[in-house]
C-alpha cells in the first residue's frame, strides 16, 4: 500500500522554492501556528512554509497539490473560529512575508498591499497622506489584510463604511492548482464576466490563497470625538443609537456596546476604575468624526436621560481610553476562561429580545455559566461569549443557533464559519445555497486540499441518502 502523503517528505521541495530558513519543521517553532490566542482552537501542523511572493505561493500550492498534501492559510492568527488553525498535519502557508506596501494613488485613492501586511501598517501609511482604511478592529497590530479580506472582516466602523468587501478594489490570488488570478487594476467599472474577487472575499481561505489586495481608501475626517454612555438595558441602548443615527447621519462612525459583566472583566484586567459615576446595565461607545467640531455635533443630540452618565473625549488619548472599555473585552474574557464565542447578527429591532432569550437559554443549560454580550450595536452584531463550559461542549452553540434563526439573524456576522460553525451553516442558509457553495468549492478545489473541513458542513453520506430514498419509497 502506498504511504499516506506526508508534509515532511515535501520539506526539500518547499525549501527549494522559498529558501531553507522559511520552511519550519521544528516542533517548538510550529507551536505558535498550532493554537489560536484564545486557547479554544488547537491542532497539529506538518510544516509551516513562508513564501515571499505570488510566484512562490503558486509553486508551493502546485507542489502540495502534486504530493496530495493539504494546506491551511494563516496570517496574523487572530481569527476566532478555528479557520486558520492547522489540523491533521496540514501545511501552514504563512502569508506574513507578503509584506509589500505600495504607494497610495491620490487620484483613485487606492493602494496595493501584500496579503501579509497588518491593518495597522495600512492605517499608518494611508494616514500619512490624509487618507484612511475604513475598516478597524482591536486586533489591528496583528490582523493581516489577507485575513481580513478572506473573512470579510467587519469591525466598529462598518456602520459608516461597510465591511471589508466595500474597501476591496481588486485581488491577486493563487488557486489550489497553482494558477494565478490577478485583478489589481482597481477599475471602478469592470463588468467583464463573473466578479471573481467578490467571490474570494469572505471565502475564508477555502477557495484560493490571497497574495495581493488593491484597497480602496477613504478621506480621513480631520476631527473625532468619542462618548461612553451608560443606559439601563439593550432596549434603551438601541433607542439611543437610533437617535444618534437620525441626529448625526454620516458623522456617526461607530456605535458599539458592552454589558456590565464585560465591563467588570475589563476593569479587572486593565486595573482601571468604572468609567461612569454609577453602574449601568449597558455601556454604549459612539464615535463621531467630522472636519468641524465633533463635540458640538454630539451635544446637539444629547438627551437629559443620559446626561449624568456620560464621558466624552476628543483628544486621541482620551478617545483611546474610552474605547479601551469596549475594545479590551475580548482579551479580558479570554483571560478569565476559554470562551465559547458566538458572533452573530439580528435585525436592530431584535437585538434586545434576542439577547434576553440567549441569556435565558444559557442559564437553562447551566445556572452558574457567565454570559457576556458586547458588539457593534449599530449593525445588530452581537458577540455572545459564554464562559464556564468545557471547550468541546457543543450545547451552548446548539442552544443559540436556533434562536438566531428565530430572530431572523445570521450565525456569523463578521468572524466567519471556519471549523466552529460548519455544522450550523444550515440553520441560517438554505440547502440550495449550500449546494451552490459546494459546487463552487468542487470547481476550484476538486481535491479539497485548501482549508479542508472548514466553512461547508460535512457532505451527507451517500448511504444515508439511499436509505432515505428507500424509506420514502416504502412510505409512499
Ligand atoms: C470585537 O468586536 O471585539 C471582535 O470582533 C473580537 C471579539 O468578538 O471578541
Ligand atoms: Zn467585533
Amino acid at each position: 500500500m502506498a504511504d499516506a502523503p506526508s508534509a515532511v517528505a515535501l520539506q526539500g521541495t518547499l525549501a527549494s522554492i522559498v529558501g531553507e530558513n522559511h520552511v519550519i519543521s521544528d516542533r517548538d517553532r510550529l507551536a505558535s501556528y498550532e493554537r489560536d490566542w484564545t486557547g479554544r482552537w488547537e491542532g497539529r501542523a506538518g510544516l509551516a512554509v513562508r513564501p515571499a511572493s505570488t510566484d512562490q505561493v503558486a509553486a508551493v500550492m502546485a507542489a502540495c497539490g502534486a504530493a496530495g498534501v493539504d494546506v491551511v492559510v494563516q496570517g496574523g492568527n487572530t481569527g476566532l473560529v478555528g479557520g486558520a488553525t492547522p489540523m491533521d498535519d496540514e501545511i501552514v502557508l504563512d502569508t506574513t512575508r507578503l509584506d509589500e506596501v505600495g504607494e497610495p494613488d491620490p487620484a483613485s485613492r487606492q493602494v496595493t498591499v501584500g496579503a501579509g501586511v497588518t491593518l495597522e501598517e495600512v492605517q499608518t501609511r494611508a494616514r500619512r497622506d490624509g487618507l484612511d482604511f475604513a475598516v478597524d478592529l482591536p486586533a489591528r497590530g496583528q490582523a493581516t489584510i489577507g485575513g481580513m479580506v478572506a473573512t470579510n472582516a467587519g469591525g466598529a466602523l462598518a456602520l459608516r463604511y461597510g465591511t471589508t468587501r466595500s474597501s476591496v478594489a481588486g485581488v491577486e490570488a493563487v488557486l489550489p492548482d497553482g494558477s494565478v488570478l490577478s485583478r489589481l487594476s482597481g477599475l471602478l467599472k469592470d463588468n467583464a464576466g463573473y466578479d471573481l474577487p467578490s467571490l474570494l472575499v469572505g471565502s475564508e481561505g477555502t477557495l484560493a490563497v490571497l497574495t495581493r489586495i488593491r484597497l480602496a481608501l477613504t478621506r480621513r475626517p480631520r476631527r473625532r470625538a468619542v462618548a461612553l454612555i451608560g443606559v439601563d438595558d439593550l432596549a434603551n441602548a438601541s433607542t439611543l443609537v437610533a437617535t444618534f443615527r437620525d441626529g448625526l447621519g454620516d458623522a456617526l462612525e461607530a456605535a458599539d456596546f458592552v454589558d456590565r459583566q464585560g465591563l467588570e472583566l475589563v476593569c479587572a484586567r486593565l486595573h482601571v476604575r468604572d468609567p461612569l459615576p454609577r453602574p449601568c446595565g449597558i455601556y454604549v461607545v459612539v464615535q463621531v468624526a467630522d472636519d468641524e467640531d465633533p463635540t458640538a455635533r454630539l451635544a446637539a443630540v444629547e438627551s437629559e436621560d443620559w446626561a449624568d452618565v456620560v464621558a466624552v473625549g476628543e483628544d486621541t488619548q482620551r478617545c483611546e481610553a474610552l474605547w479601551a472599555y469596549r475594545e479590551s473585552v475580548s482579551e479580558a474574557v479570554a483571560a478569565y476562561d476559554v470562551p465559547h464565542k458566538f458572533d452573530l447578527s439580528v435585525p436592530l429591532s431584535e437585538v434586545a429580545p434576542f439577547a434576553d432569550a440567549a441569556r435565558l437559554a444559557i442559564e437553562a443549560l447551566d445556572a452558574e455559566a457567565k454570559t457576556v454580550i458586547y458588539g457593534h450595536l449599530g449593525d445588530g452584531n452581537l458577540h455572545v461569549n459564554v464562559l464556564g463550559f468545557r471547550p468541546a461542549d457543543d450545547r451552548p452553540a446548539r442552544a443559540l443557533a436556533p434562536l438566531v434563526a428565530e430572530h431572523g439573524g445570521s450565525i456569523s456576522a463578521e468572524h466567519g464559519i471556519g471549523r466552529q460553525k460548519r455544522e450550523l451553516l444550515g440553520s441560517t442558509r438554505s440547502a440550495a445555497e449550500i449546494d451552490a457553495m459546494r459546487a463552487i468549492k468542487q470547481a476550484l478545489d476538486p481535491r479539497g486540499m485548501l482549508g479542508r473541513d472548514r466553512v461547508l458542513p460535512a457532505a451527507p453520506d451517500p448511504r444515508d441518502e439511499q436509505d432515505e430514498v428507500r424509506r420514502e419509497g416504502v412510505s409512499r
